[in-house]
């Protein structure tokens, strides 16, 4: 079973401060970006790679593919102003067959075998996400007290790929544009048609790229890698 990727990349990085997208910023000597992009141009099920990406780094990321020789059918849409609008433009220049992936560029750390796990619950459910427990109290404040402590054990801290029928997901973002409706992840959109999306438990060590200590958590991940 094949699937289609698309990777929004068309952020500002302002929370990372680098003056730049924090894509192009390095790991271990390798950019953010070819981090993510290794890992779905190396699996043989992954048939295209869609990037939504900003004008003015449509160079420099075309100058990185060359650079580490990634010959996958990469593709290069026009991003927008929030994350939801630069996959929306995606969407819109894929046929409907089939299961499409959305995975923040920012998340270099996606193994193989979570993709395969999700792919595999999205293609007999529809819509599955990756996420996992949360392992912190979390509480409800208000102005600064707290009002209540939630119930721990049906809180899952919610991640990317997030993976859909193509289908569904594009139902699912022309029914949130008409409704001038923005989400923080794909699955909220899915969520209020409403369809039931699937949990699929992933790796604690799948993190977001955002601010810059970040990029040290990100060098001990890679290091334990290794090891
Ligand atoms: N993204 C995008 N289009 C936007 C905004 C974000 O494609 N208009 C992408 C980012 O490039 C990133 C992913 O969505 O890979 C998750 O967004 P986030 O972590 O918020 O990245 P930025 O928006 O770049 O960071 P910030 O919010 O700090 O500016
Ligand atoms: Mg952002």
């Amino acid at each position: 079973m094949t699937y289609q990727v698309i990777l929004p990349a068309a952020g500002q990085g302002k929370r990372m401060g680098a003056g730049k997208n924090k894509l192009l910023l390095e790991i271990n000597g390798i950019p953010v970006i070819i981090h993510t992009l290794k890992v779905f141009a190396e699996d043989d099920r992954c048939s295209e790679i869609i990037l939504a990406i900003s004008q003015q780094d449509e160079l420099p990321f075309k100058e990185l593919l060359n650079k580490y020789e990634i010959h996958k059918d990469i593709r290069f849409v026009q991003g927008g102003s929030e994350r939801q609008h630069s996959i929306h433009n995606v969407l819109k220049t894929v046929d409907s067959d089939g299961i499409i992936l959305v995975h923040d560029a920012a998340r270099p750390f996606i193994q193989k075998e979570s993709i395969h796990r999700l792919i595999e619950t999205a293609r007999r459910t529809g819509a599955a996400i990756i996420g996992v427990p949360a392992k912190d109290t979390m509480k409800i404040v208000m102005d600064g007290a707290v009002k209540d402590t939630v119930e721990r054990s049906s809180l899952w801290a919610v991640q990317t790929p997030q993976a859909f029928r193509i289908s569904l997901l594009k139902t699912a973002y022309e029914r949130a544009e008409s409704e001038n409706f923005i989400g923080t992840d794909d699955a909220s959109l899915v969520e209020r048609l409403p369809y039931t999306v699937m949990m699929v438990e992933g790796n604690y060590d799948n993190i977001k790229l955002t601010t810059p200590e970040d990029l040290v958590f990100a060098e001990a991940i890679l290091k334990k890698r290794k090891c």
